[in-house]
């Protein structure tokens, strides 16, 4: 797992972002500290399988040790609370928290975590007070914030900052990204807009 959070910290590096480079010293001193990420082996292998399917055919450079680390990691349902989002929109999404409060690495100041979204979905406009970036691992989406669209492939990255609204659309393949978020983490700003 250290393979992974160290790929990661490379691409924090290169984000060079106060809140980057904050996330990227929490992730070192946590693998100095000699821990390492625990998760339990779990089910889910339907979606394991449907998420390596997705970055096999990625060539960004997380890909590979992502495939490699697929096996400990935890997929789950989003944990922004269940009054602030329906289950229709909850279900096009998994994720899998990394940092965070009461995650692997514990911070209080930062979470960062991957999102899959199913193919051919759409995340409608939503927003939260913390400040956002998203590097996408696999797959493609159409991005927008109510105004402006991109389509994001593999490599790109994109920055919400606090309150900008944001959506994301699938076609066939859904897609992977490598999310964080900084300022006011808390979950209770959440909101969705459509
Ligand atoms: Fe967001």
């Amino acid at each position: 797992m250290n393979s992974l959070l160290k790929e990661i910290c490379g691409m924090l590096t290169e984000e060079n972002t106060y809140a980057s480079l904050g996330i990227k010293m929490e992730i070192e001193n946590f693998i100095l500290a000699q821990k390492t990420i625990d998760f339990e082996e779990n089910q889910n292998s339907d979606l394991k399988e449907e998420i390596v399917s997705l970055i096999e055919k990625s060539d960004h450079n997380l890909a590979e040790v992502l495939i490699q680390a697929q096996k400990r990691l935890k997929w789950r349902k989003t944990t922004i609370p269940a009054a602030l989002i329906s289950d229709e929109i909850s279900n096009l999404f998994y994720v899998c928290p990394i940092m965070g409060v009461d995650t692997v690495i514990p911070s209080r100041e930062f979470r960062l975590g991957f999102l899959f979204q199913k193919p051919n979905s759409y995340y409608p406009l939503h927003s939260h007070n913390a400040e956002e970036t998203y590097f996408i691992i696999g797959g493609e989406l159409d991005w927008s914030d109510g105004n402006k669209k991109r389509k994001l492939v593999a490599g790109d990255t994109v920055n919400h900052s606090s309150l900008l609204p944001h959506s994301f659309e699938t076609k066939s393949s859904g897609f992977l990204g490598l999310w964080h978020w900084s300022g006011d983490i808390s979950a209770e700003s959440y909101k969705i807009l459509e």
